[in-house]
């Protein structure tokens, strides 16, 4: 396991190319799903300095709060409700530009305004989603989702 998580400098996309590998030696041989999500979200929150950014996972009809980084939040979101939920209902990635402009979104802090949604999928079932927040408007875009699903395919295959 990496003892320090190397940051790159530069560009956003450097910072994800120096992010993924590190993310995956930390969860190469812990078979923990807790403890392997946890240091993905704080890897993430530490390379990008996001407003929030965690997990839910899917149980039953509804998302429940797994492992984050960032201000508390809702505990328990719907299928088909919110960003979370509406990522999960349509089996794809979501970009969010503008939270207020989207229909039914959740406001678990008045401080996020641009959001990015990626379902985690096992054997083509979404079993969680990475939701991650900024306090910036149009902050996510096809950099973030392309390296983003990269991450949780990786993750989905590897770690659930
Ligand atoms: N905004 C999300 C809810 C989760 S929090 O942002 C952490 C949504 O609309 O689903």
């Amino acid at each position: 396991m990496a003892e320090e998580l190397l940051i790159a400098q530069s560009s956003k996309k450097e910072k994800y190319t120096t992010l993924l590998p590190q993310a995956q030696a930390l969860c190469t041989g812990e078979p923990n799903l807790i403890a392997n999500l946890a240091n993905v979200a704080s890897a993430l929150k530490m390379t990008f300095d996001f407003f929030w950014v965690g997990f839910y996972l899917v149980e039953k009809e509804e998302l429940v709060l797994g492992p984050f980084q960032g201000p508390i939040a809702c505990t328990r979101i719907a299928y088909g409700k919110g960003v979370c939920g509406s990522s999960w209902k349509q089996n794809e990635t979501l970009v969010v530009p503008d939270v207020e402009a989207f229909p039914g979104h959740i406001a678990c802090s008045g401080e996020s305004k641009s959001e990015i949604v990626v379902p985690i999928r096992k054997n083509g079932q979404v079993i969680a989603i990475l939701d991650v927040d900024s306090n910036q408007l149009n902050d996510f875009d096809e950099i973030d989702a392309t390296y983003l699903n990269e991450l949780c395919g990786w993750l989905g295959t590897h770690c659930f």
